[in-house]
């Protein structure tokens, strides 16, 4: 502290903008590329912090630069988004979230932060918090789903992951958690609209994953580029200081967006890179990336008074600290070593979360796992290693993306191939030659879906069926197929909106995508190896129309009822979704009885199971509560915990669930997913 006071004290204006600025090397560029790194703005404290430079050497000379040869000698932050892991890639957010096991969303962050450090990097921008219900917007990959209890449990799983117990080991990294708040219910799920919500919805469903990321000690939050209400995110005072710093107790470094200062002036609240500035700094924003608005406005607003030095102090003194904290001061060299590239451990950990993240949508007549060993492969996903990893890949190198094709030929099955289609074109004439594939097989395996930058940053969609001619491809294949079984595998970043697939095919696998283990992923769940445990985070949506779509919807005065037209219902589709939140079979056969309320406090929520299939398997349950409340309205189902127990063919168990006593009246849902129709209930 005293160190950071002494660096302060001898810093020039220029010194001190240097430490609030962070700027992008060119590994990674996602906006407009405004300050070239030059080595000579880093020894002349100009650039304090660069994002998107990774790899031990790189980092190391650079940092060598700002520690050896700049007048203050202050070390660099060295950021990276390793959104589901840096060198090694694990499945994408969303699908991970599918996992709900906060055990295995630590232990993807803790490898992906051994990597970061391993590549010099002392920040990674994530977790992602955005809970998000609008499969439209790309970035719902990114995200942990639908559900804020979900996504608070994901966001202390990710920080204790990065972090660890101490931030200034070798392989700890700061966490930033983003985008501080409600991105992800821009306007019509299209990317970077502004968003408009009440107060109530703000904070029980887009703020509980942030607080507990702050409860958790994250060490940095990244303001959306979004406005709420009328505000820009990165100008916001009352959310940034009253809320996160105020209220959340937040006391660490808030990073902005790439570009967002500068983009003040499209929002239309600042009219000059001065005032953008300005309201940043003053919103408690402390480190500006790519918009060089700190360096080049706040002199010219401390000129018109706009801010005060203190204010830029205050900024400077919370990044100083965040580089104390992470024990750069003491050796800014502690992080980067020698590349190992993937290890055997890290292979078996992607190919064990890749698998426990594939979520069996359908399986009729027990298609699957494959008795048949002679498959036709068919589609533009079969053999596309590269796409496995999804958007936002870290370091992972295509090189090291096992392919569909792959993992099943390794897997040792008798696999002729043909793609039929590109994923996103109007071309048909591979769909006769593919066709052909078809006779000879006893089963026909249909790998369809979305590109990998298909969904992630700046990749809406209004239209949420299959791209380019793919469904023309399905539809012959469905024709050709006359009894044979057809097992479509899913790769996307978001629900499809594809019922007519879902009902012709006779079953249907949602890989998302499944990171670099991806082939082997698969082929594990395929032939038997692994039973699939995953579940779905967000709901799939029959149509597009029904988009926001999710579980937690307040009742309403004049619920659905089929007897009376009346009530709330579309009429050209269900108002169900087409898999509800927690759809995921098994290869057991799971039922549930006896549910019952222990008293105490915490409640303790026991439920029977009973795996009566002929596979051992594991089986998730969730716990909703629906309260009544005098006066204000409660969602129809509130998530409040979840839980897993793998059980063997015959075997019965008890699964526990910890609940803390509601307020007043309340009835207690528990089941396998989301539906009504499969929860059991008990009012407490
Ligand atoms: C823009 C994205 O919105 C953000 O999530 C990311 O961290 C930055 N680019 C830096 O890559």
């Amino acid at each position: 502290m005293e160190q950071i006071s002494r660096l302060i004290a001898q810093m020039t204006l220029a010194e001190k903008l240097g430490q609030l600025t962070m700027t992008a090397a060119d590994y990674a560029v996602t906006g407009p590329l405004i300050t070239p790194v030059s080595e000579d703005a880093i020894r002349s404290g100009a650039i304090g912090n660069l994002l998107n430079l990774y790899g031990a050497g790189p980092t190391h000379r650079i940092q060598k630069i700002a520690v050896e040869e700049s007048r203050l000698r202050i070390p660099m932050l060295l950021g990276f988004d390793a959104l589901h892991g840096q060198r090694t890639v694990f499945p994408i957010p969303l699908a991970e979230a599918g996992l709900f096991d906060p055990a295995a969303w630590e232990a993807t962050a803790r490898l992906a932060a051994e990597e970061c450090t391993g590549d010099g990097l002392n920040m990674t921008f994530a977790p992602m918090l955005d809970v998000s219900r609008d499969p439209r917007w790309g970035r719902i990959a990114e995200s942990p789903g639908e559900d804020p209890f979900v996504g608070s449990v994901f966001a202390r799983a990710k920080i204790r992951g990065f972090q660890s117990a101490n931030l200034a080991g070798p392989g700890a990294v700061s966490a930033c958690a983003k985008h501080f708040v409600a991105y992800g219910a821009v306007n019509a799920g299209r990317e970077y609209a502004s968003t408009d919500m009440s107060e109530a919805m703000l904070r029980e469903v887009y703020l509980p994953p942030f607080r507990a990321a702050v409860e958790a000690g994250v060490t940095a939050i990244m303001p959306a580029f979004t406005d709420l209400n009328g505000i820009p995110m990165t100008a916001h005072v009352y959310l940034l200081q009253n809320v996160l710093r105020g209220e959340l107790g937040f006391d660490g470094v808030l990073v902005t967006d790439y570009h967002a200062i500068a983009e003040l002036l499209n929002h239309g609240v600042a009219g000059d890179l001065a005032e953008a500035a300005a309201l940043a700094l003053k919103a408690g924003v402390d480190i500006d990336m790519m918009s060089d608005a700190f360096r080049l406005g706040l002199p010219e607003a401390l000129r018109r008074n706009l801010v005060a030095m203190e204010e830029i102090d205050t900024a400077v003194r919370r990044v100083l600290v965040l580089k104390e904290r992470l024990g750069l001061f003491d050796d800014p060299y502690r992080r980067g070593r020698p590349d190992v590239g993937m290890t055997a451990q890290s292979r078996a950990l992607a190919r064990d979360i890749g698998a426990r993240s594939l979520v069996l949508l359908k399986n009729g007549a027990n298609s699957l796992p494959l008795a048949a060993r002679k498959i036709a492969l068919i589609g533009p996903l079969a053999d596309a290693g590269a796409e496995m990893r999804g958007p936002w890949g870290g370091a992972g190198r295509i090189e090291d993306c096992v392919s569909v094709l792959q993992g099943l030929r390794e897997a040792g099955l008798d696999i002729r191939h043909a793609p039929g289609v590109a994923i996103d074109t109007d071309d048909v004439s591979g769909i006769a030659p593919a066709l052909e594939l078809c006779a000879d097989a006893d089963v026909i395996v249909l790998c369809l879906g979305e590109a990998a930058l298909m969904s992630g940053e700046a990749a809406s969609r209004a239209y949420l069926g299959l791209p380019g001619a793919q469904q023309d491809l399905a539809d012959a294949v469905f024709e050709k197929a006359a009894g044979k079984s057809v097992v479509v595998i899913l790769f996307s970043g978001r629900p499809l909106a594809v019922p007519s697939l879902v009902s012709r095919a006779a079953a249907v696998l949602a890989a998302w995508f499944p990171g670099c283990e991806a082939g082997r992923a698969i082929a594990d769940v395929l032939t038997g190896k692994v039973s699939p445990t995953g579940r779905t985070a967000v709901s799939w949506p029959r149509a597009v129309g029904q988009v926001p779509i999710f579980f937690g919807e307040r009742p309403g005065g004049r619920p659905f009822n089929p007897k009376d037209h009346f009530t709330s219902h579309y009429s050209d589709v269900e108002n169900t979704p087409l898999f509800a939140f927690g759809h995921g079979l098994t290869y057991g056969d799971f039922a549930l009885s006896n549910l019952r309320v222990e008293p105490g406090n915490p409640l303790r929520v026991k439920v029977d199971v009973e795996n009566r299939g002929a596979r051992a398997a594991e089986e998730t349950v969730f716990l909703f509560l629906n309260q009544k409340r005098a006066g204000v309205t409660r969602p129809v189902l509130e998530l409040k915990a979840f839980g897993k127990i793998a059980l063997a063919p015959n075997e019965q168990g008890t699964i526990t669930l910890i609940l803390p006593p509601p307020e007043g009246r309340a009835e207690v849902f528990v089941g396998p997913n989301a539906a009504f129709t499969s929860l059991l209930s008990l009012s407490i």
